[in-house]
């Protein structure tokens, strides 16, 4: 979501006369777009703050007497304004996720000779996304799009809810236009972003309420849009309709983010989960059961407070069970403000924590080459949407997200192309281009992968 965020904020500021460059060496602003979701994230800040600091020091200031412009934005910004407002007397604007559409007022403040400095952390009534210029033309193959934000959940590890705010769906028509102009520009895939993105419930058409699943079905409609796919999703908002669409409608990719955190039942409870492992295992049989070939990632949590080495087996058994194409795992971090951070006692130590983060993850990580293995020899229609490192190559995604570099003809960049399967990387895939006119006759029979279902989205 914060590459979605700061793709916005590159569009408010364009009209200002900025635009983005790859280097903070003598840009006029750097904006950090940061973090705040795990210790490691938001201790970044600082330290990075550190080396602008020295940036700014080295540019000569121009004739109103002005030098770089340093911002902090999102969910930091959000969480620690004053305190960064107090340590980095060199940072002009610090600003919280739901002020960016303010952006040019603010700059304005911080660019006055004076050197106003801006602190905005506020949730204004207004939404960012109504004061929103249109998105730039360029907006890429695949592309992000976000839909819902915020989180009533209340995980008891998690900032989101206080850093986000409550949710809040977009409007339906909003996120449907949105859409159109993406694809016009040449966009092929999106990925509807949510904190909590299952449980959009925005405006739909006559004020009736739309759930995801409706929303993805009239996405869908949009000719040209060739994969859908959403991120992040609560087991819990995992509702029929949507588990319906994953059968039904083609372009929504069979490979779904569904973070589970635990696998223990103990721990889900004291994380406010609002769910059991079983039922987490029963939605996903019921998601399997409408799309044969879905594959699944996770995030998970080791170290939770309280969390005993019978609770850590049952998320290694959790994780056995389902049997993940990919996931992320990470040790549990107090994070200031949540219920969690107060159960000072029950901390787990910090070298229990790395050998269950290192079991898990040699768990996971099997299970990933597994999974990439056995794509191996098949056929999978790949959305070839980036240039690659080599000549000739350009870099494509599997329908379950696993990066595949072919040797194909520029042109072909920006479409869907079978691919077969050759070798598997922990990473990657590697494959050669079916069927592409010009190299028919050169290529080898298709294989159709199994499961059958694979052939659904070729
Ligand atoms: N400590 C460790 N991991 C966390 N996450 C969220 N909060 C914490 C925390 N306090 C992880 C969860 C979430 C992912 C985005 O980050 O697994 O799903
Ligand atoms: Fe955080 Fe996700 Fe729980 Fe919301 S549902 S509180 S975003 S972990």
């Amino acid at each position: 979501m914060n590459v979605y965020d700061s793709a916005r904020m590159a569009d408010v500021l364009a009209p200002l006369g900025y635009r983005p460059v790859e280097a903070p060496e003598g840009a006029d602003m750097v904006i950090l777009n940061t973090c705040h979701i795990r210790e490691k994230a938001s201790e970044k800040v600082f330290s990075e703050l550190g080396r602008l600091r020295q940036e700014k020091n080295r540019q000569a200031a121009d004739e109103d007497g002005r030098r770089m412009i340093i911002a902090v934005a999102g969910c930091v910004a959000q969480a620690e304004g004053e305190e960064i407002m107090a340590r980095a007397p060199f940072v002009d604007m610090v600003f919280g996720p739901q002020t960016y559409h303010q952006l040019p007022e603010m700059v304005a403040r911080a660019s006055r000779a004076a050197g106003e400095r801006v602190l905005n952390t506020d949730f204004p009534i207004e939404s960012k996304f109504d004061h929103l210029p249109g998105e730039s033309a360029s907006a890429g193959v695949s592309t992000f799009l976000s839909v819902q934000e915020g989180c009533d959940k209340f995980c008891t590890f998690c900032v989101v809810p206080y850093t986000r705010g409550a949710e809040f769906s977009r409007p339906a028509a909003q996120i449907i236009a949105e859409a159109r102009r993406m694809v016009a520009g040449g966009t092929r895939e999106i990925t509807l972003l949510g904190q909590n993105v299952n449980a959009f419930h925005g405006e739909g058409r006559g004020g009736v309420t739309w759930g995801l699943a409706r929303l993805i079905r009239e996405l869908a409609e949009i000719d040209g849009l060739e994969r859908i796919r959403y991120t992040t999703s609560h087991p819990r908002d995992m509702d029929d309709d949507l588990i319906a669409a994953h059968g039904e409608v083609p372009q929504l990719m069979p490979f779904v983010h569904l973070p589970v955190q635990s696998g223990s039942d103990r721990i889900l409870a004291a994380m406010n989960r609002k769910h059991t492992a079983d039922d987490y295992r029963r939605v996903i049989d019921r998601m399997r059961a409408a799309r044969h070939d879905l594959a699944l990632s996770s995030d998970f949590i080791v170290g939770f407070p309280g969390e005993r080495d019978a609770d850590f087996a049952e998320t290694l058994r959790l994780v056995t069970d389902i049997g993940y194409a990919q996931a992320y795992s990470f040790k549990y971090s107090a994070r200031p403000g949540t219920p969690a951070a107060g159960l000072g006692d029950a901390q787990v130590p910090e070298d229990v924590k790395d050998d269950r983060l290192a079991t898990l993850q040699n768990l996971l990580n099997a299970q990933q080459v597994s999974f990439n293995e056995a794509c191996v020899g098949t056929v999978l229609p790949v959305l070839l949407d980036k240039t690659g490192r080599r000549p000739g190559q350009l870099m494509g995604r599997s329908p379950f997200m696993q990066s595949v570099p072919v040797i194909a003809p520029g042109r072909l960049a920006g479409t869907v192309v079978d691919v077969r399967i050759t070798a598997a990387r922990a990473n990657s895939l590697a494959g050669e281009l079916v069927l592409a006119d010009g190299l028919t006759s050169a290529a080898p029979p298709i294989d159709f992968p199994t499961p059958p279902a694979w052939e659904a989205t070729a």
